[in-house]
């Protein structure tokens, strides 16, 4: 419409001066007909030049007294034309501000006498002239400088630009728009036709689509650069695809006594189906029981009857040290056959609680769990190993608290100092593993195990500002957010 239009004009014309009024006098929306401007212009069908105007609109104040008129004018007609009224009823009658800005502007003017008790009229008649100028800027009628001043001092009417065009013939011009060939088709090409056709030029600047692709999940992203600090200190993967564990597993070979609170129902969730394991090491559960019951190897034991139903019961694994602990039996079931040599384990997976869920906490979470397994290693092999991998994420001050674990001794919570909270932050938990744990598996006496422990979500919420973990993981996380997280940098 609109390029029709302009076209159609030019050809008979030599010029379009003004595209507003150009607009106004075809009925055209003006955006419109700068959108076909620029394009025209663009492909040199036109020539255009910029115009700037001045013009005036009203202010929320100005619109208000267009409509209802002047405060001065409402003043004066409030005033009976015998008589008079008291400044209290007037200003009740009118409000506060209108009162105090038509009283200004009528004495001003001299409509109103407010020397006495009484507000009276001086005038019999007035021209509400405000309000007569605010509707003809409304309707973009020129007024005079003074009287916009006026208005202006008291903020009834701002500037606004006023952006438009003047156009010529440009060197491109045509009455009507080129169809250009955007594709070579097998027709043409029997038909002998691309010779005569005009292809449209590529645009090579221009962007391509997005690509609706999968998007990776902020924990996968912190994941895999965990997963990578990992490689480059030389740890290797643990198997983690077992979910469903026994007891036994996660709590007995850990030398966590049957009674221990974590292993109530409140704690940990249990399977109905199938309720317990079906086979379990049975000269290694022996020795299980032995140093639950009794002791050995220089401890005493729990002195307790460990009960094997117990053992057996089934549940979803509350820790991966589950899986260190398969695989040191493992280990130690090696060295049977062959020397033993020292091992660096590593895994990033997911874990299970009975917990109330709120803003920190979910029923299941994800445990980064990291060890190491040689002969003779020290507190101060575990302090230096921890001080290595948590200032490859970024975290170079750290401090150490002792803590308490059933199968680590010592143990030690770590602390990083936050530089954005201001604040020391618990990031993870640590220790040597017990001789009551490493023992009966068959490890050598003098190996020692230190390990250590932290969560996935913990890092990936600061790392990426959320404040819920229901915002980063389950059913209430926003899609959209997955597609534009940024990449993950560690270390940083
Ligand atoms: N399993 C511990 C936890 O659940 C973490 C840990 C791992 C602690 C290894 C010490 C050694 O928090």
């Amino acid at each position: 419409m609109a390029e029709e239009a302009i076209l159609g004009y030019l050809a008979k014309n030599e010029e379009i001066g003004d595209s507003g009024e150009f607009a106004a006098k075809h009925g055209l929306n003006h955006d419109e007909v700068v959108n076909v401007i620029k394009s025209l212009h663009g492909f040199r069908y036109v020539e255009a030049q910029d115009i700037k105007r001045e013009s005036w609109v009203l202010t929320d104040e100005g619109k208000l007294y267009a409509d209802t008129g002047s405060p001065e004018a409402q003043l004066f007609l409030a005033i009976p034309p015998e008589g008079g009224i008291p400044r209290e009823e007037l200003q009740i009658k009118l409000g506060p501000l209108l009162f105090k800005i038509g009283c200004a502007q009528a004495a001003k003017n001299r409509w109103v006498d407010m020397g006495g008790q009484q507000v009276t009229r001086k005038v019999q008649h007035v021209d509400d002239r405000v309000k007569d100028l605010l509707l003809k800027i409304k309707e973009g009628q020129v007024v005079d400088q003074d009287n916009i001043k006026a208005l202006k001092a008291r903020k009834l009417i701002v500037p606004q630009t006023w952006n438009g065009y003047s156009l010529k013939k440009g060197p491109d011009y045509a009455p009507q728009r080129k169809k250009f060939a955007a594709d070579l088709t097998r027709e043409m090409l029997q038909s002998g036709d691309w010779k005569n056709v005009e292809f449209k030029e590529y645009n090579f600047n221009a962007k391509g689509q997005t690509i609706e692709a999968g998007h990776l999940h902020p924990l996968n992203k912190v994941r895999h650069q965990l997963r990578m600090i990992f490689l480059q200190m030389g740890f290797e993967e643990m198997p983690t695809d077992r979910y469903v564990e026994s007891s036994f597993w996660n709590f007995d070979a850990l030398f966590q006594p049957q009674q221990h609170p974590a292993r109530d129902s409140h704690d940990t969730f249990y399977l109905k189906v199938p309720s317990t394991t079906k086979e379990l090491p049975e000269d290694y559960v022996e020795r299980v029981k032995r140093v639950h019951e009794s002791g050995g190897y220089g401890s005493r034991g729990y002195e307790y009857d460990w009960s094997r139903e117990e053992a057996n019961k089934n549940l979803l694994r509350t820790h991966t040290t589950a899986v260190s602990a398969r695989m040191l039996y493992n280990l130690a079931q090696d060295t049977l056959k062959k020397p033993f040599t020292p091992k660096r384990y590593f895994s990033i997976d997911r874990v299970f609680r009975n917990e109330a869920v709120d803003r920190t906490h979910l029923a299941e979470f994800h445990q980064i769990e990291g060890l190491i397994c040689d002969r003779g290693l020290t507190l101060g092999d575990l302090i230096g190993v921890l001080h290595d991998f948590f200032s490859r994420l970024g975290m170079s001050k750290l401090r150490f608290k002792p803590a308490y674990n059933p199968y680590t001794e010592p143990s030690m919570e770590i602390f990083s100092y936050h530089e954005g909270f201001g604040k020391w932050v618990e990031v993870g938990n640590s220790g040597m593993f017990r001789p009551e744990m490493l023992l009966p598996m068959g490890l050598p006496e003098d190996v020692r195990v230190i390990a250590w422990g932290l969560s996935l979500e913990r890092p990936t919420m600061i790392l990426y500002g959320y404040n819920n973990i229901r915002d980063l993981f389950g059913h209430k996380v926003d899609l959209g957010l997955i597609k534009t997280n940024p990449i993950c940098r560690l270390g940083l």
